[in-house]
């Protein structure tokens, strides 16, 4: 399949105070793009918001196929976010003293043991842990719940939405799990939750909540959901991967029983997640990685396992990940208010104006009034929306993603069987300017298709034709 092209390129370089211009002269010839970003002026580098953390890549510039230079516009935090500066200082400064955790009688393992440890105190402030809950650290948040599943008592009935990420859906295994239906307004989801554990006469329960959908940003009822499973005796875990980043979490306050939530969406892509909360069920369980640093002692006929987090992380932890997701969290907890602004502000900003496209359609599962952590998800019709994502990448730098976004029971109730999205989602990273070339980009889209021929092949999804740009880059070591 072809898509026409109309032969004219967009002049995407002409406001001052977006994309930086390519020196207002002849166009460059296209170059590595490694080499594109080292070469970006830095004075005609936006100005980022200084009440705000930065974040490591908000110098990046990407070539476009119109032989310009812009900087990247991120709208992919629902995915992945860049590291904050102050996550890579840390990191920075871990490494000359890193040593084997819990291993060693050396300065840099007694140095990197001692942060390690008081990572567990900063992770565990950031949600408002009790005195007495456990921080362990994990993978990201799908090792985390597949932890927590891994912990659940036998007898125990676990309670999920359809809507939720499968991360959150999956691993508690179809015959323990009861599925409740994609609600329509958070009175639905609240609803459906009290009729369901209403109904079960299991021997413990677990409702798992989601704090903020991935897919279209709403933030769920979490209070009331908790409030509604405590009335039942139900245990709650909520799943904060897209919550944490943008809302302040108080587990103590909201009595929920555990959290869990991943450092590459917080800042902190190093490799760490977490899983916050009460310790019972933990200790009761066995070893999730069995292993070295999970026992206490090892007999031929019998082992004596830790309690605590040490049951749960065996071999040598990622104690660099560890300390990068404190860093994040100790930087966003004295941010928090700024954050919310600036993603709201953003968020109306952008929403408004995708209202306003002729046959953008925007999405959502609880209705149009609920608080939204700053995504928006649309279908623009007429356009495959992994083509209205290329598109917006290859002719205006601007990531967003596209796709059934892990969560195929939610996008087939809301969006049609087998169907997707484009979902922008918003962060740190992401500036008003970016919002302003969005919107052009996808009014353009819509008004005269693409500025290139695109071609479509099974096995390697949309191409654009004519791409003068070499987007190869060396590998870094
Ligand atoms: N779960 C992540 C997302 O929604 C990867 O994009």
């Amino acid at each position: 399949m072809t898509v026409q092209a109309t032969n004219t390129p967009h002049d995407i370089d002409t406001d001052q105070s977006s994309p930086i211009p390519n020196d207002g002269a002849a166009p460059r010839a296209p170059r590595a793009a490694l080499s594109v970003v080292r070469d970006l002026p830095p004075h005609r580098l936006p100005q980022v918001e200084a009440h705000l953390p930065l974040t490591v890549a908000h110098e990046l510039g990407v070539p476009t196929v119109h032989r310009t230079v812009v900087d990247a516009a991120n709208f992919d935090h629902g995915a992945t976010t860049p590291a904050l500066v102050s996550v890579r200082d840390a990191v920075d400064a871990t490494l000359p003293t890193y040593g084997s955790v819990h291993r060693g009688a050396g300065l840099p393992s007694r140095v990197t043991t001692g942060w390690f440890e008081q990572a567990r105190v900063t992770v565990g402030e950031f949600v408002g842990a009790r005195p007495d809950d456990e921080v362990v650290f994990t993978r990201n948040t799908t090792d985390a719940l597949a932890l927590l599943a891994h912990c659940v008592p036998r007898g125990t009935q676990v309670f999920a939405w359809e809507s939720a990420h499968h991360a959150a859906l999956l691993p508690w295994g179809r015959r323990h799990c009861t599925r409740l239906a994609v609600p329509n307004s958070a009175a639905d989801a609240v609803e459906l939750l009290r009729s369901a554990l209403a109904a079960s006469d299991a021997r413990g329960k677990l409702v798992v909540i989601t704090g903020a959908c991935n897919v279209t940003g709403e933030v769920w009822p979490v209070r009331e959901l908790i409030a509604a499973a405590r009335e039942h005796g139900a245990r709650t875990v909520i799943d904060a991967a897209q919550l944490a980043p943008h809302r302040e979490i108080d587990l103590a306050d909201l009595g929920a029983d555990w959290v869990a939530f991943s450092g590459h969406k917080l800042y902190a892509p190093y490799g760490a997640g977490v899983l916050v909360g009460r310790r019972d069920w933990l200790d009761l369980a066995s070893p999730y990685l069995p292993g070295g640093g999970a026992t206490a002692r090892v007999r031929h006929q019998h082992i004596t396992w830790q309690s605590g987090a040490a049951r749960h992380e065996g071999g040598t932890p990622n104690a660099v990940g560890a300390i990068a997701l404190a860093a994040a969290c100790a930087t966003l907890r004295r941010h928090h208010e700024e954050i919310e602004r600036h993603e709201s502000a953003l968020f109306d900003q952008l929403r408004a104006g995708l209202r306003e496209i002729p046959g953008v359609r925007l999405v959502t599962v609880l209705g149009d009034d609920r608080p939204n952590v700053g995504v928006v998800t649309f279908t623009v019709a007429g356009y495959d929306p992994s083509l209205v994502s290329l598109v917006l990448s290859d002719e205006y730098g601007i990531s967003v993603r596209d796709g059934r976004f892990c969560a195929h029971l939610l996008c087939d109730n809301i969006l049609g069987d087998g169907s997707s999205a484009v979902r922008a989602s918003i962060g740190l990273a992401t500036r008003a300017h970016h919002v302003g070339r969005l919107l052009d980009g996808v009014r353009r889209l819509v008004e005269s298709g693409p500025t290139l021929d695109y071609t479509y092949d099974e096995s390697t999804g949309w191409t654009a034709a004519d791409d003068p740009r070499d987007l190869s880059a060396p590998c870094p070591w």
